[in-house]
């Protein structure tokens, strides 16, 4: 168990706007991949006691992704990891950096993004490692992804970047109030740096693993466990801030944004950001309806749904917001 601490009474979240990081980032192409067990509301409902009314009207989750056997948090990575791949047309060899996102990898060592690398036939020379940063785990790691490939001396220029989950795997299927929420998926995009893909960034922490926790080394219990309503009031408050503070650091409005994509946790978390930020009907992205919540998956995964949508021209500018576990948050104002 983590150390027990009181939950913040106004929310934690940068106190000001910092420095975000500006640079340019270019995404050439995403990928996606969910398990084959599609779980509706009903079939959760025939395990707990719930019900397709309370999950829907609470959350706007109606169904969720549930790994098979022979499905983990590895094959959806490598197979969301090879469509984008494909996508944008490049090779292996071109790959010259491979992280993956993830509070659910299939082992504690090897790395979720060294089986990639393996199953890819990545080079010697490019880097692997998982990032965790739970919710927020996609967007550490585009960041990560950006300051490597900037600085590092990397054989290849282009980085792939994964978020991949099996919450399946750590669901406590006899607590209601958690068992509902999650799915399983991956999503993933082939980065390179580009100064005509404008770019900003910026990463927050405060531990506090009271709200929000699932086992591991120290724990025998691997389940997850959160204080919903102490979670929600968190990412309430931390979505608007966030995105306040990007468009300060951009020089931009909210007029001028294309798409929002937020963390798909619950409904009316983005509905509360949307009204606050005053956004436009539809310009706050939502598929948690089929998905549910899949962490460090959801937001690549939306990505590519808004690429496969054709939603996301060339020069499109999407802002991105995560937030979860750690207590940790972060945003990306992409320009694509
Ligand atoms: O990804 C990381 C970030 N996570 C989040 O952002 C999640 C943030 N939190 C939430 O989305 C919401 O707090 C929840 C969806 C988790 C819960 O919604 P809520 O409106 O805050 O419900 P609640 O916890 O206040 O519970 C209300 C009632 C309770 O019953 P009583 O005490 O009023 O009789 C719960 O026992 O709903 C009950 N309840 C359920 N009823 C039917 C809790 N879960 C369920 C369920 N089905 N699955």
């Amino acid at each position: 168990m983590p150390e027990q601490r009181t939950a913040p009474q106004a929310g934690p979240g940068p106190a000001a706007p910092g420095p975000a990081r500006a640079g340019g980032l270019e995404i050439a192409a995403t990928g996606r991949a969910v398990p084959g067990r599609v779980i509706t509301n009903d079939d959760m409902a025939r395990v707990v006691d719930t019900s397709d009314e309370w999950i829907a009207s609470r959350t706007g989750i109606r169904q969720r992704y549930f790994c098979a056997e022979g499905q983990s948090a590895f094959t959806l990575a490598r197979d969301a990891a090879a469509q984008a791949l494909a996508r944008a047309g490049l090779s292996p060899a071109d790959i010259g950096l491979c992280l993956c996102a993830s509070f659910t990898a299939d082992n504690a060592t090897p790395s979720l993004a060294c089986q990639v690398h393996g199953a890819l036939g990545l080079g010697e020379e490019c880097p692997a490692f998982d990032v965790n940063a739970a919710c927020t785990g996609f967007l550490t790691a585009l960041g990560t992804a950006r300051c490597m490939l900037a600085a590092s001396a990397l054989a290849a220029p282009w980085a792939l970047v994964i978020g991949a989950e099996c919450i399946s795997r750590v669901l406590d299927m006899a607590d209601r109030s958690t068992c509902v929420l999650f799915g399983d998926g991956a999503g993933a995009a082939v980065v390179r740096l580009s100064a005509a893909h404008p770019y900003w960034s910026c990463l927050g922490a405060r531990g506090d693993g009271a709200l929000l926790h699932a086992g591991g080394t120290a724990s025998a219990d691997r389940f997850l466990h959160m204080q919903g309503q102490a979670v929600f009031r968190f990412a309430a408050d931390i979505i608007p801030r966030t995105v306040a503070r990007l468009l300060a650091e951009a020089g931009l409005t909210l007029a001028d944004i294309d798409c929002v994509v937020c963390h798909q946790a619950n409904g009316r978390i983005i509905d509360h950001a949307a009204k606050k930020l005053g956004a436009r009907p539809g310009q706050f992205y939502k598929n948690m309806d089929r998905y549910a919540n899949t962490s460090a998956a959801s937001i690549p995964i939306a990505l590519d749904e808004l690429a496969r949508g054709g939603r996301l021209a060339p020069g499109a500018r999407v802002l991105c917001v995560g937030f979860g576990a750690g207590l940790t948050w972060g945003g990306a104002l992409l320009t694509l």
